[in-house]
């Protein structure tokens, strides 16, 4: 039965439902007369607007608080009160982002207000798992509702625009900027994608606590070769519009408001004067309206690709489709003589200033340019006990259990613990990469999450057992801009591994806290070797020699190689960066307060050698087969397989799936088909699955991948309880796009896939034909 809700309009209550009936030419008549109030509003400005300050809108500059670069703009007071900036980035906080906007509102000539933006990433004060955590919840809501958070936070302390959701498909872990996209899948990544942009956008984006989202990079950033941040990206067309694509596209039709463009190249063009991409793509075919800024000095950098001196990269990305350009002030130091010299028209430099103004009342700043900035709301919404409580929900909701031999996990709240590792004693690293306005300070160690949930029932030995690295040139660059993010004990590192060990002999399980730290994984943090550093996994080895349960708590931002703790750990539970709550949600899931279902949206690696390894791979003419075989697509040393394949997670409980029983077994043009399979809880505790659907099209007019995910479904079992899930599947499910770039499915056979992980599924086959 429909459900009726109320809404309050004005005065009169309207049952939603009815508000549903409201005939969708109404709908889009509201929207034209909207966006017709918008053109005639901006319109008149921009009559009133000389040059200068046309080109100012275009011009983004950082006060210098989070910057990513050498270059920090000067001179910004000035600026802003001669019009010549249209937007801030790298401050917070009411006061502060007050004074800046009265510079703008009371002392430039026409009084326009700036756009606020900050890298609110995976949270602004509360900090939530790193989105490649946060992607492993498989849940959309918890996902969603971060970013409402998240949202909240911000607009309380002034701002209105954040970078984010950074949605490129990432299917290298050296990549350090895996940990901040949703992995590799394109389906899975365009859900995420959908669901930030809502979570940031809210039903208006004139509401008091809704940000404009900023989706980010367009496009590929995540196809760098070798997995060397900045590096070029060179990739077929198929493959940019099969996989890599389609979750910018998702965030285009969830209406985000504004896209960044990405530092690398696009069939040999840098992105941020690629006007196929900016123009063609993104506006033409997917009918985005909003504007476009670039990277930090994207613009200047495209100099260094080879594309000429900054008044001609600059004229180019104008060009192309670029609307803002962020610090590098190319636009407004060149753009005019570019005009004078005929290298761009007048009707580009409008048509980039009408996009930010756009973007500005459709923030609703021009009836209010202090409508984030209320110093009351800061004191009571910011990293508030709610937010926190939250945190702590969808923080244990990211975790996955990567491994956990003769049930070690849960742990009994009783008898002694040795807790050790450079991460057990720690709140920085707790919070991961991008969390420039998190305190780490407020953090919550895995030590004192324990203390938290076990109180005096579980003895602790605490040992710190090694540094997280002992390689000084490593240590030097991760802690690059001055801060001790990685210090080295004093001791020696032989000591302090005596004492773990020491720690170990007199307790009866251990807890090995160990990984990445917070500088390890972000942007700038490639790296070529993905295993654990050394210092820390010798801690592990002489551990493991002790024949005790070893539970390895991991703390990472990407996937590293886990064969030697796959192998002699007992468990394994992978908790990401998790952010403010870290320690509260880790000591929740290993004490069994909560059964973790989470699943990696990357696939792990056996060896660093295997990169790139993704599930949706190809088939080749020569398919691998396991075991020892020549003149086939393998390796001579190690597997393909990886060691945890995409959507692998384990729950302390064990679900059993039936076969896949279909509704109909041969069909015909847009009929739908029903899979259905049921599972049961076949352990002891209550828990959730995420049941997964993968659709193979083994024959057609391009070579497909082996399979694809389409679908998935997040149940819950108590013990011994089963469920059907079934899921509906139409022609739409089946389409790619073909050497012509068109975008159909072609009739044949289809393999329906449906399990808990891309390598293990119940498959049925069906004809589906035209
Ligand atoms: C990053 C972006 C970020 C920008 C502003 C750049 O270096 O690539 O993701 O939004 O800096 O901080």
């Amino acid at each position: 039965m429909k459900k009726c809700f109320s809404t309050r309009i004005t005065n009169k209550v309207i049952p939603l439902c009815f508000v549903a009936l409201i005939p969708l030419y109404k709908v889009s008549a509201q929207t034209k007369s909207e966006d017709a109030k918008m053109n005639t509003y901006v319109t008149g400005l921009m009559s009133k607007m000389t040059l200068d300050e046309k080109i100012g809108q275009l011009n983004l500059v950082t006060i210098g608080a989070a910057t990513t670069g050498s270059v920090v703009n000067k001179g910004v007071e000035e600026k802003i009160k001669n019009g010549a900036i249209g937007g801030v980035f790298g401050i917070w906080g009411a006061d502060q982002v007050k004074q800046i906007q009265d510079l703008a509102v009371k002392n430039s000539r026409l009084h326009i207000p700036l756009i606020f933006g900050l890298d609110v990433i995976h949270g602004h004060r509360t900090i939530f798992p790193i989105p490649l955590g946060l992607s492993a919840s498989w849940d959309m809501d918890l996902i969603k509702r971060s970013a409402q958070i998240a949202a909240k936070e911000a607009t309380a302390e002034g701002l209105n625009w954040v970078y984010s959701p950074m949605v490129d498909i990432a299917r290298d872990p050296r990549w350090g900027r895996i940990s901040e996209g949703s992995g590799e899948d394109p389906w899975y990544g365009s859900q995420v994608a959908k669901a930030m942009v809502q979570g940031y956008q809210g039903s208006s984006m004139k509401n008091a606590d809704a940000v404009m989202a900023c989706v980010k990079h367009f496009a590929l950033y995540g196809g760098a070769e070798a997995g060397r941040e900045y590096n070029t990206v060179d990739m077929s067309r198929i493959k940019m519009y099969q996989d890599y694509l389609p979750p910018y596209k998702a965030a285009v039709d969830a209406g985000a408001g504004s896209f960044m463009s990405s530092f690398n190249t696009v069939d040999g063009v840098p992105a941020t004067g690629n006007q196929w991409l900016l123009t063609d793509v993104l506006r033409k075919q997917w009918g985005f309206k909003g504007f476009v800024v670039s990277d930090y000095t994207a613009v200047n950098e495209m100099t260094a690709h080879g594309l000429g001196d900054l008044q001609t990269v600059s004229a180019l990305a104008l060009k192309a489709g670029l609307d803002m350009d962020m610090v590098g002030e190319g636009f407004l130091t060149t753009l005019k003589k570019s005009l004078t010299a005929g290298k761009v028209t007048q009707q580009e430099i409008d048509l980039a200033c009408r996009r930010v103004l756009e973007a500005k009342y459709k923030l609703g700043l021009f009836d209010n340019p202090y409508k984030s900035i209320d110093a009351s709301r800061e004191a009571k919404d910011v990293l508030t006990a709610e937010n926190r409580t939250e945190a702590r929900n969808i923080t244990k909701h990211s975790f996955v259990l990567l491994k956990n031999s003769n049930q070690t996990l849960p742990l009994k709240k009783a008898g002694s613990i040795a807790l050790v590792g450079p991460l057990a004693n720690n709140q920085r690293d707790m919070l991961g990469t991008w969390v420039v306005a998190g305190d780490w300070q407020k953090s919550i160690s895995v030590m004192q999450g324990i203390k938290d949930v076990v109180g005096d029932g579980v003895i602790i030995n605490y040992a710190k057992g090694a540094n997280i690295t002992e390689d000084s040139l490593f240590i030097q660059r991760l802690n690059f801009f001055g801060q001790q993010m990685v210090t080295v004990d004093p001791k020696p590192a032989d000591e302090l591994l005596k004492e773990a060990v020491e720690a170990a002999k007199k307790s009866d399980v251990i807890v090995a806290v160990v990984g990445e730290s917070q500088s390890m994984s972000g942007e700038s943090s490639s790296r070529s070797d993905i295993d654990i550093p050394e210092s820390q996994k010798n801690m592990l080895k002489e551990l493991a020699k002790l024949g005790k349960p070893l539970v390895i708590v991991l703390f990472n931002g990407r996937p590293l190689t886990l064969t030697w703790e796959d192998k002699h750990a007992s468990a394994i539970l992978e908790v990401w960066a998790p952010g403010t709550e870290a320690g509260n949600a880790v000591a929740d899931v290993l004490f069994g307060d909560y059964n973790p279902a989470g699943k990696i949206t990357a696939t792990f690696p056996r060896s660093v050698g295997q990169i790139p390894i993704y599930y949706n791979h190809k088939n080749t003419g020569r398919p691998y087969t396991s075991g020892p075989s020549k003149f086939k697509s393998n390796y001579l040393d190690i597997s393909n397989d990886p060691l945890y394949p995409f959507g692998f997670g384990l729950s302390y409980t064990t679900f059993s799936y039936t076969d896949v029983k279909l509704n109909k077994t041969t069909l015909k043009g847009n009929e739908n088909l029903t899979a259905t399979v049921t599972i049961t809880n076949t352990g002891k505790y209550a828990g959730e699955e995420v049941v997964q659907l993968y659709i193979s099209d083994p024959v057609a007019s391009i070579s497909r991948s082996v399979k694809e995910l389409k679908d998935f479904k997040k149940i819950s079992l108590q013990p011994g309880e089963q469920k059907e899930v079934s899921f509906t599947i139409s022609p739409d499910e089946l389409k790619f796009y073909n050497s012509q770039l068109k975008y159909d499915w072609e009739p044949g056979k289809f393999i329906i896939q449906i399990g808990t992980n891309s390598s293990d599924t119940h498959n049925a086959s069906v004809q589906w034909n035209k």
